[in-house]
């Protein structure tokens, strides 16, 4: 009896009932299919069929309004599925925490991709593609030199990886399964590459060269530590935190980022630019950069003395979010955020626990008893606790969100190819609610539009 392997599920939407509309404005009735797609049983209407309901024949039509797409499915996706409720998160049918435990990043990267897990074979190529695909081009260099000593890395790494594109004008042909193939190895490749130059950039140390010999994350460690030794020697307790880290943050569906990928990706831009797109989503302090807000947050409170008077000042509504609290799918515990605590446990069993995990632990006793977080069901995140463990690794705290960005690198990718490859998908073009003014002739209030000019300003 060998790994029997369930056979792919559908994509195909199939209907499960009506939706009966009666226009009280005109009295007419409108039926629309209900449909469910997937093991799941997601169901949605087209917001397309809703068109047809107007007063007028000349009418646009009814349009769906929902601002930041608080219930709206902008694709079908085989990827990866979350309960918020049940707080679950699955990566192609695989629960997270098997794959924590059990995987390995470049395992995970490839099955995102490819939606099974890879083969012996498939593995293997896979790491030597990745493997001698991590050098980038020495100009790369001398643009990362540009910046200045304390340019925030993230600002770095969006510039860089859009630079690339530059370095690979055969990326936009993304129609060509292997121009799309070879785009994918470099992104995955060069992303710890890059996100460690820019760390050594800022730190003002030479930049380290890939080790070939060393695995994906000792390689990412060895461009960022390596000193004057000829091999680094990876702390093992840091290699396998960062690779659990890594499959935890690999992807996430839907969210801010990948979103952003997806939009810029529907253009038909080459996967360099629509990656640089997702890094400067990710950037946000309410998306990837809570990570290193919850670091900023601990800092400012400084003793566990003081964290109940932040938290009062947190529920008061006046004061700062609590940061690495709350998700906008997640109504329980983020299933991520609890691998990362168990983590930090075994990472601080070694280091010692410090200050600001006490700290940490006092914030999460508190906002998880007190009704102001329970009422609204806002628990830790990913990004609570994740950025304990980066400092305790002795990454800076403005490194944290690079951190995030190399390994949501392998997410992004496999969201923008299944929106390449998905026929119902064109370029994202949302519509709006218009509620400017209606037309009204121009005339300017000015005298001269050219007050700067040294000649007379030309007649209008
Ligand atoms: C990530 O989407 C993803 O999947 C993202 C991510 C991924 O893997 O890609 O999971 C990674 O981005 C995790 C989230 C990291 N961000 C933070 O930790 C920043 C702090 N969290 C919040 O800003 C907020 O919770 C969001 C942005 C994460 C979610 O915001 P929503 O869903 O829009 O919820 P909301 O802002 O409407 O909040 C609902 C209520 C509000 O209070 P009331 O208006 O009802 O009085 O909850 C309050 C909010 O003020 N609230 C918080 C809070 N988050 C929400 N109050 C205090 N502290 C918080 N952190």
């Amino acid at each position: 009896m060998g790994n029997t392997q369930p056979t792919p599920p559908s994509s195909e939407l199939r209907e499960t009932g009506t939706l009966d509309i009666k226009d009280s404005r005109t009295s007419k009735s409108y039926s629309v299919k209900i449909l469910e797609g997937g093991v799941e049983g997601d169901t949605a209407v087209r917001a397309m069929d809703f068109r047809q309901i107007k007063t007028s024949p000349d009418e646009f039509g009814l349009m769906t309004y929902d601002p930041a797409f608080m219930n709206t499915a902008s694709c079908k996706s085989a990827i990866t599925f979350i309960d918020g409720e049940k707080g679950i998160l699955r990566y192609r049918g695989y629960p997270i925490e098997q794959l924590a435990e059990k995987s390995t990043f470049l395992e995970v990267a490839w099955l995102l991709r490819h939606g099974e897990l890879p083969t012996q074979g498939e593995y293997d190529q896979w790491v030597h593609d990745i493997t001698y695909h991590t050098y980038v081009h020495e100009n790369i260099k001398t643009f990362l030199q540009g910046f200045r000593y304390d340019a925030h890395p993230m600002s770095m790494l969006c510039s860089a990886v859009a630079a690339l594109s530059s370095f690979y004008p055969e990326a936009k042909q993304i129609h060509d399964p292997e121009q799309r193939n070879i785009a994918i190895v470099r992104l995955l490749a060069k992303l710890p590459t890059l996100a460690a130059f820019c760390y050594r950039h800022v730190k003002g140390l030479p930049f380290i060269y890939p080790d070939n010999d060393l695995s994906y994350v000792e390689n990412f460690l060895s461009m960022v530590a390596r000193m004057s030794e000829s091999k680094y020697e990876a702390n093992p307790v840091f290699v396998k935190a960062l690779e659990i880290l890594f499959i935890l943050h690999a992807d996430h569906e839907q969210n801010c980022s990948a979103s952003a990928v997806r939009a810029v990706g529907s253009s038909q831009v080459d996967p360099f630019s629509a990656i640089a797109a997702g890094i400067a989503a990710l950037y946000g302090p309410l998306h990837g950069g809570a990570n290193e807000q919850v670091l900023r947050m601990i800092k400012e409170i400084g003793d566990k003395k003081n964290v109940a008077a932040f938290i009062e000042n947190v529920k008061s509504g006046k004061g700062a979010k609590l940061m690495g609290f709350g998700h906008r799918v997640y109504k329980s515990y983020d299933p991520r955020a609890k691998i990362v605590k168990k983590l930090a446990d075994e990472v601080f069993a070694q280091i010692g626990v410090d200050k600001d995990l006490e700290i940490a632990l006092e914030l999460e006793r508190i906002a998880l008893s007190d009704d102001y977080f329970v009422s609204r069901k806002l628990y830790p995140n990913v990004d609570f606790y994740t950025g304990l463990i980066y400092r305790s690794m002795a990454f800076p705290t403005d490194f944290f969100t690079v951190l995030f960005a190399v390994a949501r690198t392998s997410g992004w990718l496999a969201q923008w190819e299944e929106m390449l490859n998905d026929k119902e998908q064109k370029i994202a073009r949302p519509r709006q609610i218009y509620v400017g003014y209606g037309e009204r002739p121009f005339k300017s209030k000015l005298t001269n539009h050219f007050p700067n000019a040294k000649k007379p300003a030309p007649a209008k």
